[in-house]
């Protein structure tokens, strides 16, 4: 069974349905790319072959464009290509897709702000040419503006290309659920769900607008050409509903199914949930690797409801799974799977001294290991993996917490201004009590100042002393690196630069650690946890040639939202009820990240509640596999690097 996974510059050009692989399942031309930068690599490159054909015909190129998360790396590679490669825009005229109501075009929120920072500040497209909708039109006036808007495109000859992004509420555009197939632009109200997405940027979602400006699904279908974008496991579901399932206005994006020229770029991530890649087994006939085999057997178990051990030939026969048998036969299949399972657990998570190692997920030797826990924001070592970092220590392993972020940004005002006033208590301040108007002055849409920052930052440093300390740990053996790339005091973030690599290398360096954790977390390809997973994979690289290296293993745990799939934990560590209890009491150290949490998503459990559901799901399953049952556990990858 061939996915397509796309490693050298592919074409992305459209299949109708009949011409792509797996058509069984799917509706929607997609091609899946490894990485996300790649693939928008790709795109850049069809709209600027699209930009220059029509040039060469002195003819005008109309743009349908998108904001977001998604399209970020096309426009950084069409600027590029603008600055190095003399692309021009002249003959370029765009629509944007939407724009929140009530909006103002100079708010940093504003689609206005993000498309000129993004796009058109760095190119040379005649400002007379761009189209975004006006958040600034009165409710009087919103139905002349739309209609307004459409003629506009269509006096352009209509949009040769769309780019679009896709919403977790399956919205293109902001055409929430309900949106009609006929719609055109128009005024909307936004779904919660995508109110809430928006809330980090917003600082909490009651500054999230509830209206916005959004051309229609007629308005995107209407498109010669249309290019979506999906990155990350946190779209991978509404990618499947709309790739695979049936059209319907609760999920709008499903509208494109009809279109005879879309395409669906995805990542790996995204892609995840697709029929041909989560049960291949179901679509073709399958490559068996050692990995395939025990994904289908694991979720073999899962549909049967039984243990790896009382698996059947019938059972395998019954769920497509019957090729799997002709070499081998289902007990002899059952046996290596449970045993693959078994091996994964281990209480001892730093290697166990003096034993056998052979089957074990790490090594015996050094008996006492250099560890380093990455943490990306100071908290998430102990809420992802708090019973391995107190088995860690308790076990005399020599351990390091890094702390990569500040996290500053997750402190409310509220919490800082009780600190900055005990402070003035103690000893009154200028310092304290400029903070403290800065805080009575401040804005939500105001960046904090350098000092209101700084505080917030020490109140997430004490609270992680409180956690380590309570693990055992000393504190010389904790590390805080406010790594600049989230310096910015905003939501948005700079990209890695080689200040942020050279504090990462220092570290490594110093410590030479046997064992590395960090954060895998892929669900979200634009957040801190991937950024600080990538200046991991590119300290590691630069290290390549240090001797400690050869002998250092990475373990990668996941954040606070997803755990790794049974079939991919290489290490699993099982926990006691009384080390949920600690896990849960050195997570309660982190008290401005309790109760209400400022970027909590639309999970209103808070972490301790999270992790802990989390760390028992993972108990369950094994158990449900047919494995020793504990009260929870958590989960490891090893990255080989
Ligand atoms: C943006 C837009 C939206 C986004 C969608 C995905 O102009 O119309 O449909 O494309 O909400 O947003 P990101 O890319 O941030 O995940």
């Amino acid at each position: 069974m061939k996915t397509t996974i796309v490693k050298k510059k592919t074409d992305i050009s459209h299949k109708p349905i009949g011409q792509f692989e797996e058509t069984r399942f799917e509706k929607i031309h997609n091609v899946i790319f490894s990485d996300s930068n790649e693939a928008s690599i790709r795109v850049a490159e069809e709209i600027a072959e699209l930009i220059r054909k029509k040039q060469n015909q002195n003819r005008t190129c109309v743009l349908g464009l998108a904001t977001g998360s998604s399209p970020i790396r096309v426009y950084e590679e069409l600027v590029r290509m603008h600055n190095e490669e003399g692309l021009s825009f002249q003959n370029v005229v765009t629509f944007n897709l939407d724009e929140y109501l009530p909006m103002e075009k100079s708010n940093i929120q504003s689609y206005h702000y993000f498309m000129h920072e993004h796009l058109f500040n760095h190119i040379d497209i005649d400002p007379e040419n761009v189209h975004i909708p006006d958040g600034t039109v009165s409710p009087d006036e919103t139905v002349a503006y739309c209609i307004d808007y459409e003629k506009k495109i269509k006096d352009f000859g209509g949009l040769d290309f769309q780019l679009l992004g896709i919403g977790r509420t399956g919205h293109i555009g902001f055409n929430e659920p309900g949106s009609h197939y006929n719609s055109g632009t128009r005024v909307i109200t936004l779904d919660h769900i995508t109110r809430v997405d928006a809330a980090p940027s917003f600082l909490g979602i009651a500054n999230v607008p509830r209206k916005a400006i959004t051309m229609g699904i007629s308005t995107v279908r209407k498109a010669r050409r249309i290019v979506l974008l999906g990155w990350g496991e946190n779209k991978a579901e509404i990618i499947k509903k709309t790739i695979e399932g049936d059209i319907s206005s609760h999920v709008p994006a499903t509208y494109l199914q009809n279109h005879a020229n879309c395409t669906f770029i995805l990542d790996t991530g995204a892609a995840s949930e697709l029929t041909k890649n989560k049960t291949p087994w179901l679509v073709d006939a399958c490559e068996w690797t050692e990995e395939l085999k025990a994904k289908a057997i694991i979720w073999l178990c899962e549909e049967t409801g039984k243990t790896v051990l009382s698996l059947t030939d019938k059972d395998y026969n019954d769920n497509g799974m019957a090729d799997l048998l002709s070499k081998e036969d289902s007990y002899d299949l059952n046996i290596q799977i449970f045993n693959k399972l078994q091996h994964t657990i281990t209480g001892w998570p730093g290697g166990k001294p003096n034993a056998d190692d052979t089957n074990r997920p790490e090594r015996a030797e050094p008996a006492k290991k250099r560890v380093i826990i990455f943490s990306p924001h100071p908290d998430d070592d102990v809420i992802s993996m708090g019973g391995t970092f107190d088995r860690l220590v308790e076990q005399g392993h020599e351990v390091h917490v890094v702390y990569q972020t500040s996290g500053n940004i997750a402190v409310s005002d509220a919490d800082a201004r009780k600190f900055a006033e005990i402070s003035m208590n103690l000893n009154p301040s200028d310092k304290a009590q400029k903070i403290i108007n800065s805080i009575t002055q401040n804005s939500d849409s105001q960046v904090d100042s350098p000092e209101l920052r700084k505080l917030k930052g020490d109140i997430r440093r004490s609270e992680s002393y409180a956690a380590t300390r309570f693990i055992g740990l000393k504190d010389a053996n904790v590390h805080f690196l406010d790594l600049p790339f989230y310096e910015t005091g905003t939501i948005k973030k700079n990209n890695l630069s080689e200040e942020d690599i050279a504090l990462m290398t220092d570290i490594i360096k110093q410590i030479k650690p046997h064992q590395i954790y960090a954060a895998g977390d892929l669900a979200d390809p634009h957040g801190t946890h991937k950024v600080c997973l990538d200046a991991v994979f590119e300290s590691l690289k630069r290290l390549k040639s240090e001797p400690f290296i050869n002998d250092c293993w990475l373990w990668l745990y996941r954040g606070a939202w997803h755990e790794w799939d049974i079939n991919e934990i290489e290490m699993c560590v099982p926990m006691s009820p009384g080390q949920v209890l600690k896990k849960r009491n050195a997570i309660f150290c982190h008290q401005s990240q309790k109760d209400g949490v400022m970027f909590q998503g639309d999970d209103s459990r808070e972490f301790w509640m999270r992790a802990e559901e989390r760390n028992r799901d993972t108990a369950n399953k094994y158990k449900a596999l047919g494995l020793s049952s504990y009260a929870a556990m958590e989960a490891f990858v090893r990255h080989k690097f």
